[in-house]
């Protein structure tokens, strides 16, 4: 789906600036308000994650009917997932983060959706081995990162072909292949896997109410680049006797490269991965993120930078700032000159490393704790 002349946004690729505001018109999906951010404000004893506050996930269906159910005590459970091509890189972990707060503050259950079929499909220079063993890999990400055992069960899709497949074949008889082309832009040359692939990434959307044999709402946390497949499940779902999907989805956090598409293991140099080491973050910021600031430091110091196209501070902003009155001093620091372009860059390797010494740390100590998530229950 095209967004300009030069910005594309599926679930298979995200390039040049997208136009957020324009996706929302395209895809159909409701920005969140003030009246949404109140109501969650109330159901959360007045928290609200930066990642709301900033406009990270900007964008929604249901979510208003969704927490007017919860508000009249209704259960609910989240959903997200990924597909393993590679180790987990920062990008990803947006949308987990946020919904880990959101399991914090609702005690809700998540399906976490680990699709190797669909990496395998995808993908040509993948075999059914690598794409497994990745999901095992990724899965240790999500382990890390502190979801509850108890409330979280991760399904690696060849894993669980005896539960997702009498569901996804439900689902595929009421998907045409006309709405597949349609949706997702395939020509002749797709192979039938990828055509019959959305409908088992909509199964965990109502797998829950399969097995509790009644409706329980379920609400996706995910990057835009996902919404085709839940414009689809939430099509077909109701045609089953099933509840549409809610959903909240978040903008892209950019590749080292400039603030435009989305980082991508495609291109290694302009991703961080969770496995990356502390000098191995040092070199690939200081050398590959683009910098909003000036050719000189004199120049710099006496016009400023301008931090909406500085990727440290976009990285800073979306996920490794928290703190809104720390975050305002970068920037404004910036914008006068008073801080430099090498500076903010150092204080997001900072930031970086931290963050990911101690996540490598956890991802470590997950391999003793993952087969509880990989359980069904
Ligand atoms: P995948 O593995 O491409 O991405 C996993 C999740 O990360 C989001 N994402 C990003 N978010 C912010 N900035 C980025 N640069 C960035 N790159 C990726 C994606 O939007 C996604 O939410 N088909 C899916 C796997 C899947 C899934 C789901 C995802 C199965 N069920 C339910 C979300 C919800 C995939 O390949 O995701």
């Amino acid at each position: 789906m095209k967004d300009s002349e030069n910005s594309k946004v599926t679930p298979w690729e995200v390039s040049g600036r997208v136009d957020y505001d324009k996706i929302m018109t395209k895809f159909g999906t409701e920005p969140i308000d003030q009246n949404i951010m109140n109501s969650l404000s109330r159901l959360t004893g007045g928290d609200i994650h930066f990642m709301l506050r900033r406009g990270i996930f900007f964008t929604h269906r249901d979510l208003g009917w969704l927490l007017d159910q919860i508000k009249k005590g209704e259960n609910f459970y989240l959903y997200t997932g990924r597909g393993p091509s590679d180790h987990t890189h920062i990008g990803h972990l947006v949308p987990w983060v946020f919904t880990k707060w959101l399991q914090d503050k609702f005690h809700a259950k998540l399906i976490f959706q680990l699709t190797d079929d669909e990496k395998f499909l995808f993908n040509e220079n993948l075999d059914t081995e690598k794409t497994h063993s990745l999901a095992l890999d990724n899965a240790l990400d999500i382990v890390a990162l502190g979801f509850d055992p108890k409330l979280t069960e991760i399904m690696i899709d060849t894993d669980r072909s005896g539960l997702l497949y009498p569901q996804a074949i439900k689902i595929a008889k009421k998907i045409t292949f006309s709405t597949i082309k349609a949706t997702f832009g395939f020509d002749q040359s797709a192979n039938i896997g990828m055509i019959f692939y959305t409908s088992i990434q909509s199964v965990p959307a109502m797998i829950e109410s399969v097995r509790a044999g009644k409706n329980i709402p379920c609400l996706i946390p995910y990057g835009i680049d996902q919404d085709p497949h839940f414009r689809i499940a939430r099509d077909v779902l109701p045609r089953l006797g099933f509840l549409k999907p809610a959903s909240i989805m978040s903008i892209f956090i950019p590749p080292l490269s400039g603030v435009e598409g989305k980082m991508s293991s495609s291109d290694p140099n302009s991703a961080i991965f969770v496995t990356d080491s502390a000098s191995v973050v040092k070199r690939k910021i200081n050398k590959y993120a683009f910098s909003g600031g000036r050719t000189s430091v004199e120049e710099h110091r006496k016009l400023g930078g301008n931090p909406d196209i500085d990727v440290s501070y976009q990285w800073l902003r979306i996920m490794f700032e928290p703190d809104d009155a720390k975050l305002k001093k970068i920037r404004d620091d910036y914008i006068s000159g008073s801080l430099l372009s090498g500076e903010m860059k150092a204080l997001l390797i900072e930031r970086v490393n931290a963050f990911l010494k101690r996540h490598q740390e956890l991802r470590e100590r997950a391999k003793d704790t993952l087969h509880e998530f990989l359980a069904e229950h």
